[in-house]
């Protein structure tokens, strides 16, 4: 987590459907100003979070809420009343992690006293609340990723019943769109535009455990990004599973590219992101949109999760693997300098040598500048874990190896051609490799170390790249008569 913490008040919270809601905020702040008083402390929270910004987003809403209950966050070393788990189960290995955490705590919540809480997504499995009933005593309360409103009541049903609770919705029901949040970084913010997702990738868990694609009112998100901007922020990232798909739900169609166009006119708001984009519904629309809004970041993260087509049609994707090619080539006459990202999936059911060798073509033919590879996990309800010709795990860990040494190679070849040149750098802060140097992300999403003469956080500053690793950028500040010198920079 970050080291700032920003407090952020809805102004409709105080106008919240529940009033069930507001009377167990009001009791679990009476019992915890009853402890201050008793114990000369107040009681602490910290935060354990997986999986995708959508979890990181609703980590903030967790937070948010304890806070208004009275509970002082501490960092993830120092020990806690309470210990929320936000959790995800996109991939096997997830979910072990998050036992295996889960269950280094047993000493310390018996030590302490402590509580787990423990949400998200993997909550959303019954089979998951079911291991944690009967093996994880620790664990007080089981909320899932459609009632995080119901934290607050949850939690105080333990406290006072001392009565595990377990509480998980299937659908999202009238869940209040507007909660408080605590925002983890005082310059960049996550805001969803869309829950939950219809497209039903056989592989993928998320539409399972998120529910069907439901997409916020522009109205309301654009409510959301102006108190952002009044509060300082500088940069958002829009977060939906497809934000390509947003409003369909709603009966509109583009309303994506609309929507990009809107922020444009908010003052503040310097550097708009979104992820993610689904290929198949990437309109030529959206890219007009994201070539003229000067604010809207030179990056898109566009998965093609394979190179195969046959691959592509048995992950019912809906593009082939031409079709894709095609659309990089025209996002590329219109924005040749923007950067790509992808995600990769590795050792799908049936993928024979040729079906790789097919990925491989295509990653080495669309030149990404980042990406996320994983190694195909099969998900319980999902229709590609009953496919029968999984691949065996050796035969897929030794394309993986191969196919990121390849990438490694590809993207530091890539990155090489950024030394020398000038970018834009919003600093976020000291740079966690080292102290002295400042951490910022260019407009294309690569991070960049560097020094510099007067403090840049919180600015966007020109830096000059002085070397090009496939992971992150080391640079230089330009300050003074430099910075007219330079020519503006493609922005990388
Ligand atoms: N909605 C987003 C994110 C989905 S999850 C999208 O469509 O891109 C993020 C990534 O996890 C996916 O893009 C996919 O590459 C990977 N993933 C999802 N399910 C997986 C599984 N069962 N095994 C391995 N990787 C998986
Ligand atoms: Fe999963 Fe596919 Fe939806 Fe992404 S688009 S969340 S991969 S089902
Ligand atoms: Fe994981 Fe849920 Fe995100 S399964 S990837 S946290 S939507």
């Amino acid at each position: 987590m970050g080291d700032y913490l920003i407090r952020e008040h809805h102004p409709k919270v105080e106008m919240l459907p529940s009033g069930a809601l507001q009377a167990a905020v009001l009791a679990m702040q009476v019992r915890n100003q009853a402890y201050a008083l008793d114990k000369g402390r107040t009681r602490t929270y910290r935060l354990d979070v997986y999986g995708c910004q959508m979890n990181e987003r609703d980590a903030e809403t967790c937070a948010g809420l304890l806070e208004e209950m009275g509970f002082t966050r501490v960092t993830d070393r120092e020990p806690a009343d309470i210990i929320v788990f936000v959790t995800c189960c996109v991939r096997e290995n997830a979910e072990d992690r998050i036992y295996g955490h889960i269950g280094m705590l047993a000493q310390e919540c018996q030590e302490n006293g402590s509580a787990i809480l423990a949400g998200g997504c993997m909550m959303q499995q019954a089979h998951v609340v079911e291991k944690i009933r009967k093996s994880y005593p620790q664990v007080k309360v089981v909320f899932g990723t459609h009632n995080i409103h119901r934290v607050p009541e949850l939690l105080h049903s333990w406290e006072t019943s001392r009565k595990r609770v377990f509480e998980i919705w299937d659908e999202p029901g009238d869940a209040p769109g507007l909660l408080p949040a605590t925002r983890t970084d005082p310059f960049r913010a996550w805001v969803v535009i869309a829950a939950g997702c219809d497209n039903y990738c056989t592989y993928c868990i998320v539409p399972h455990v998120r529910g069907r694609e439901r997409s916020r009112p522009m109205e309301d998100v654009l409510l959301e990004i102006r108190g952002l901007a009044g509060q300082g922020f500088k940069e958002i990232t829009l977060l939906g599973q497809n934000v390509n798909s947003y409003g369909n739900d709603l009966g509109k169609t583009d309303l994506f590219a609309a929507l990009l166009h809107q922020i444009e006119e908010i003052d503040g708001i310097e550097r708009v992101r979104f992820m993610t984009s689904h290929p198949k519904d990437l309109s030529d629309s959206l890219v007009s949109a994201m070539k003229e809004c000067r604010k809207v970041c030179s990056h898109l993260h566009l998965p093609v999760q394979s190179g195969s087509s046959g691959i592509l049609q048995r992950m019912n994707r809906k593009y082939t693997r031409e079709q894709y090619l095609d659309l990089v080539d025209r996002i590329r006459v219109e924005m040749p300098d923007i950067s790509l990202s992808t995600d990769l999936i590795v050792g799908f059911p049936g993928e024979s040598e040729d079906d790789f060798e097919d990925t491989c073509d295509l990653v080495r033919r669309v030149g990404y500048d980042f990406a996320f590879m994983f190694l195909y996990s099969p998900r319980k309800g999902t229709p590609a874990a009953a496919y029968s010709d999984q691949v065996p795990a050796d035969v897929a860990s030794a394309r993986f190896q191969r196919l990121l040494k390849m990438q490694t190679e590809l993207a530091t070849g890539k990155a090489k051609h950024l030394e020398g040149q000038v970018l834009e750098v919003l600093a976020e802060g000291h740079s966690k490799e080292d102290a002295a140097l400042y951490a910022g992300r260019t407009s294309g999403n690569r991070l960049v170390n560097f020094t510099a003469s007067v403090d840049p956080i919180g600015k966007i500053v020109r830096v000059r790249i002085i070397r090009a690793g496939a992971f992150w950028l080391q640079g230089e500040m330009m300050t003074g008569r430099n910075t007219t010198e330079e020519p503006w920079p493609n922005q990388n």
